[in-house]
């Protein structure tokens, strides 16, 4: 059973004032940041299943994991509280000065600190962690990376409806969207099988090649659709665009360039390592792709975003 946590429908809106300044045909924007549970962005559609499964199992306790810039690391530790659920993060690397890891922190999370930049060892460390929990009397649950699985998954498979019913018709040339952990865009995948809604899926990969990441996402998106009891998802549907760049986290001067134009005109919040990364490739389908409206999803990163786009202004 779900666990609700966003404010849904969030808005599909046209940034007319961006488009005007490009020059390009029609934005749409699904407004993923603005899912209104803490700064969770895209993860709260995800977490409102995963607690709903933990809950069903009985479990007292989650046991997640991630990197310091993580923005489910916040996520997790508040959903977790408002449920009633302790919560443990595995971490890699350092989390000295990560607003995310302190948003945790303030959320009542307990962190642990692998202290390598090993990324896989959390995700091992997390399952062994509520193993032995479960063990010595409070059940525990794991959560992977990104809370990507196929039943998180089932929370953007439901944005799939959400947003053809937001579109009425109206049938973009694409859908944009940043691919981490991939249980997002999976779970798109698995619910856009199940509408009319025929559109190419551009997943934007920021962390891996992108077929490690199409791997992945497809892995999710039928497990996730077999949950559903719908359509299996469309693997020609999804295209993956490699987005690592200068590397994870790390933008280009034009993905800066563009992420300050969408502050100056829609006042829109860009981060570095999802958000303006993905916001370049949708411009660069308005400008060079197909003709129709280019759908972008902003799927959140407030916390990093505001520090991303602060950091030449603060004297
Ligand atoms: C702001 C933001 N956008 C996109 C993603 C990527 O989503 P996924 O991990 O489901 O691929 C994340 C992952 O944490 C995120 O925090």
């Amino acid at each position: 059973m779900r666990f609700p946590l966003a404010v849904l429908p969030t808005p599909l809106v046209r940034a007319d004032r961006l488009t005007a300044a490009l020059a390009t045909g029609p934005l749409l924007v699904k407004r993923d940041d603005l899912t209104g549970f803490g700064a969770a962005g895209n993860k709260a559609r995800a977490l409102e299943h995963l607690i709903g499964q933990a809950r069903r199992v009985g479990a007292e306790a989650l046991v997640a994991c991630g990197g310091p810039g993580s923005n489910f690391v916040a996520a997790v530790a508040m959903a977790a509280k408002v449920a009633g659920l302790d919560c443990e993060i595995v971490l890699w690397g350092d989390p000295a000065g990560a607003p995310n890891v302190a948003l945790a922190r303030a959320a009542g999370a307990r962190i642990v600190c692998t202290g390598s930049t090993d990324r896989a060892e959390p995700e091992i460390r997390a399952t062994r962690r509520a193993a032995e929990l479960t063990a010595a009397g409070t059940r525990a649950v794991a959560v992977p990376r990104g809370g990507s699985t196929p039943v998180g998954a089932l929370g953007f498979a439901a944005a799939a409806t959400e947003l053809a019913a937001q579109l009425a018709g109206v049938r973009p040339a694409a859908i944009v969207l940043p691919v981490g952990s991939g249980g997002s865009c999976a779970g798109l995948l698995a619910g856009l099988a199940g509408t009319d809604l025929d559109v190419p899926v551009v997943g934007v990969s920021v962390s891996r090649p992108p077929g490690a990441a199409r791997a992945a996402v497809l892995e999710i998106a039928a497990e996730c659709a077999v949950l559903r009891g719908g359509p299996p998802p469309r693997p020609d549907q999804l295209e993956l665009v490699d987005a690592v760049g200068a590397g994870f986290g790390i933008t280009s001067a034009r993905e800066d360039e563009l992420a300050r134009l969408a502050l100056h005109t829609e006042g829109l919040l860009l981060d570095a390592t999802y958000g303006a990364k993905t916001f370049a490739v949708a411009v660069e389908l308005l400008q060079h792709g197909p003709a129709g409206p280019v759908l972008w999803w902003h799927t959140g990163g407030v916390v990093p975003a505001v520090a991303h786009l602060t950091k030449e202004a603060v004297p």
